[in-house]
């Protein structure tokens, strides 16, 4: 069988997935692109990780332009149906190439107190996945959307309680980022999508100078695990050429992350059938039969078989968060909500209130968003975008080269997660063949056991989030607040119940 035979097959039964009337519940997860996956359609895919020398000797000056009285246009009065708060937000564009006449959109929270706080920037996968519609209504952000779809309440775990949040929707084509030039959501990739998130970035110091040496931290989930790092060596490269700190980049890091194509895949079976969510027999016949050393490999038959058993058998549960709760299918917004009225437990549903309350026009408006007239609605995760160019099989090289800049970093794992489990990212890390610093041990949080952790020499930490999903914040809050704090103190987590404090 043709190896593109194979590959119409595979994309029809992951597109038959995702396009069922189970829809919802899987569209409700940052990987929704990451399953249907534009990475393996095309297998003339660029998986060339290194950058072209056009990209490396760009003249960034040439992309920065004058924000002048722009940060003030953006300051968001008051989203609507929001509880009243003392911290400022801002919103609106930032324009990455006006030849292209293509723009990023981004929304801010200022930390709670102190404006003192470090900035971090966080970003979402897919790739196609917007930072607004996860990291800031679902995740870290100070507000959640109620049911209604119109109005929103507090997320008393927001992590502007130590730091400064941006987040930011990349590349053009996701959320209310754009592009005029319509050829551009077309070529985007990994390359290009490091490339204007860079450009976004220092002309945004520019709109908010009093950040532009403040210490700053990347992060994000899923396939931001390329994200993040790909920036960040931009970053590092970028402030050599420039033989200044144009970014003071301090640490970066990635939660349940695409690092390493094959342990991702192995590691995600492997989890599958640890969990008793596929026959063991079935993770065998993967084991032998399948080759994930490339994306595009041509399998064996005897590996589609396994494979379409594990997909038939993992399809009816939210692979996101396997103990979680379905989201019904209905049309009625507010038939679920009050199953968990009083839980902590994450609303399974949440996705459709973000869609709701996003595509409302009052709320773009206070945003500063879709001043365009963008001809598509507000998704999620990008409709939009169906070619991604250019995606390496591995990133830990470029792990590498940022953790021996001396920045930190951090990955961690909600260890409910089947789309890049725990099982993936220990593989993943132990390909990097780091020396262990401190030896594996449970970390706590409230006297209770927040997850396990490893300190690696080379300046990277591992740890697991217990009882958490793909979207960590969103299953454990407190925990991801107490993790993303020792993170930024760069300390390392708690290893008994007292608390360590930390300034
Ligand atoms: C895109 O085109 C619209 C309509 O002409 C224009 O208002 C807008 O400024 C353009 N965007 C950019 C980033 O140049
Ligand atoms: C998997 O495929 C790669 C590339 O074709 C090949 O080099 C490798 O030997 C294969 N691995 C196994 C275990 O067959
Ligand atoms: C932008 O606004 C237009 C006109 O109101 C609307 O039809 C479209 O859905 C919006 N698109 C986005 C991405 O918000
Ligand atoms: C993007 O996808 C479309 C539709 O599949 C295809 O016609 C086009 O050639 C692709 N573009 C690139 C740059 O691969
Ligand atoms: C870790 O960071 C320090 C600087 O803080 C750097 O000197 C060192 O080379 C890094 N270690 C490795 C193994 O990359």
């Amino acid at each position: 069988m043709g190896k593109n035979i194979f590959l119409l097959l595979l994309t029809l039964v992951l597109s038959t997935i995702v396009a069922s009337s189970l829809e919802r519940r899987h569209s409700h997860g940052v990987g929704k692109l990451y399953l249907t996956n534009l990475l393996k359609r095309d297998s003339t895919i660029d998986n060339n990780r290194h950058f072209s020398s056009a990209f490396d000797n760009l003249d960034l000056d040439k992309f920065v332009l004058s924000q002048k009285g722009l940060k003030h246009k953006d300051k968001i009065k008051r989203l609507p149906g929001q509880p009243l708060v003392k911290f400022k937000q801002y919103g609106g564009y930032v324009t990455v190439n006006e030849f292209a006449g293509r723009a990023l959109f981004y929304y801010f929270v200022e930390a709670e107190n102190s404006k003192s706080l470090p900035l971090l920037l966080w970003l979402n996968g897919g790739p196609g996945c917007s930072a607004v519609a996860y990291g800031a209504m679902e995740e870290l952000g100070p507000f959640r959307v109620h049911s209604d779809g119109k109005t929103l309440y507090r997320n008393h775990y927001a992590w502007n309680h130590v730091a400064n949040i941006l987040f930011l929707e990349s590349p053009a084509g996701v959320g209310f980022s754009y592009s005029n030039t319509t050829s551009d959501i077309e070529s985007n990739g990994d390359k290009n999508t490091a490339i204007d998130n860079l450009i976004f970035l220092l002309n945004w110091i520019e709109r908010f100078p009093e950040y532009k040496n403040r210490d700053f931290y990347i992060t994000g989930e899923s396939y931001a695990g390329h994200f993040v790092p790909e920036l960040a060596e931009r970053i590092l490269h970028h402030n050599k050429l420039a033989k200044k700190t144009l970014i003071n980049l301090k640490g970066i890091m990635i939660g349940n992350a695409v690092i390493n194509y094959e342990t991702d895949k192995k590691g995600m079976y492997e989890y599958h059938a640890s969990h008793g969510l596929i026959p063991d027999e079935i993770l065998e016949q993967i084991e032998r039969y399948c080759n994930f050393s490339d994306k595009a490999l041509p399998q064996s038959h005897e590996c589609d078989d396994a494979i379409n058993v594990a997909i038939a058998d993992t399809d009816p549960i939210d692979l996101y968060n396997i103990y979680a709760p379905l989201c019904p299918n209905s049309d009625d917004l507010t038939a679920y909500n009050t199953l968990n009225k009083n839980s902590v437990m994450f609303d399974p549903c949440s996705d459709d209130y973000v869609i709701a309350y996003m595509n409302r026009l009052d709320v773009q408006k206070a945003l500063h968003a879709n001043v365009t007239k963008i001809k598509y609605n507000w998704q999620p995760c990008s409709e939009v975008i169906a070619n991604w160019t250019d995606s390496p099989l591995t990133i830990i090289p470029i792990l590498k080269k940022v953790m021996a800049n001396g920045v930190r970093v951090w990955i961690f794992s909600g260890d409910t997660d089947g789309i890049v489990p725990v099982t993936s990212t220990k593989k993943s890390i132990k390909k990097m063949k780091l020396p262990v610093e401190t030896p594996w041990y449970p970390w706590f949080h409230n006297d209770e056991v927040g997850g396990y952790a490893q300190v690696y020499k080379g300046n990277l930490t591992f740890a697991t989030v217990r009882g958490a999903g793909h979207q960590v914040p969103s299953y454990q809050p407190t925990r991801a607040l107490s993790l993303a704090k020792y993170f930024l103190a760069g300390t390392e987590l708690p290893n008994s119940p007292r608390h360590k404090i930390i300034t």
